[in-house]
């Protein structure tokens, strides 16, 4: 493939419209090849980690960058992990789970099995933290989530449950102030430097990719929990994401969004009623 490299003389803005085309090019090249659709990411975070990308490879330029994607796969998982942020944690803002137990927990006792899916469930944490409180309040056995992720190495990671010893103080700490009601070390058993959670806390479970811009909808659920993955999504795409969801939720499903998220600025706001405001819990009404 040709570069297009913005030469010596060139002025800041020709500069910088030649950079915003090799990322179209690149964006493109990755949607046709491996088809993962970037396209609508949100572009300042976006552009940061691609040069980021460029830089790790010893390359200078992004189309340099796109060549290598298009003939080496190992370049593809390595930019995906750039590009698909993982961070996550166990009762990651405990007082969500405390609204989960408060407000999501009756509502599935009403039923006599729920589906719920973990859209953008990563490493899984977050799946083992909801299968330890549905555990708890005795809703787990009438319950399957569906946890998936656009990548598959943090799915298979999260499949086998082990984390990192070291984490198991903030997390034990977390679960204490999300409402858990027993020893946190029960769930796990603690190895040299990881600790292995109870293969049965995820016998409900089934572990996929997905991916949420360009893979349909692929069951109805009693709740979709989607937390910290449309923040890096443009408003177009968000919207598109929010549609996926509210079709796949049953009536009376629950969404619940990350804290920094929000249903209010997207065309669906009208289907749902807010159930906690803090906590971005919202249930879909019409
Ligand atoms: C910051 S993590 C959030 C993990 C977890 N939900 C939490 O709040 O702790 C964002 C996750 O979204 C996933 N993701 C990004 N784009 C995605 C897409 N198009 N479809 C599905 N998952 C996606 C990433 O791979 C990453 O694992």
């Amino acid at each position: 493939m040709a570069s297009v490299e913005p030469s010596q003389g060139m002025g800041a803005r020709a500069r910088d419209d030649v950079e915003e085309l090799e990322l179209q090019l690149l964006l493109e090249a990755i949607f046709r090849r491996y088809g993962f659709d970037f396209r609508e990411y949100a572009a300042a975070s976006l552009r940061r980690r691609i040069w980021r990308r460029v830089r790790a490879e010893g390359l200078d330029t992004i189309s340099g960058l796109t060549e290598r994607l298009l003939h080496e796969p190992g370049a593809m998982e390595r930019l995906l992990l750039d590009l698909s942020i993982n961070v996550t944690a166990m009762f990651r803002d405990p007082t969500f789970y405390v609204a989960l137990r408060e407000r999501l927990v009756p509502m599935l006792r009403t039923y006599p099995f729920t589906r719920l899916w973990v859209a953008g469930c990563s490493t899984g944490e977050e799946v083992y933290s909801l299968a330890i409180l549905l555990h708890e309040e005795g809703v787990y056995e009438r319950t399957r989530i569906y946890a998936t992720d656009i990548n598959d190495q943090v799915v298979e990671r999260a499949r086998t449950g082990l984390f990192p010893l070291a984490k198991m103080r903030d997390y034990t700490q977390n679960y204490i102030r999300a409402g858990g009601t027993r020893a946190f070390s029960e769930y796990y058993v603690a190895g040299y430097d990881a600790a292995e959670f109870h293969r049965s806390l995820i016998e409900n479970v089934v572990f996929a990719q997905h991916n949420l811009v360009s893979d349909g909808s692929f069951n109805e659920f009693q709740a979709i929990m989607c937390r910290n993955v449309m923040i890096y999504f443009d408003k177009s795409l968000q919207n598109q994401v929010h549609r996926l969801f509210y079709d796949s939720l049953a009536r009376f499903g629950v969404l619940a969004l990350g804290h920094k998220e929000s249903i209010r600025f997207s065309p669906f706001a009208d289907r749902y009623e807010t159930l906690d405001d803090r906590e971005k819990l919202y249930r879909k009404v019409a």
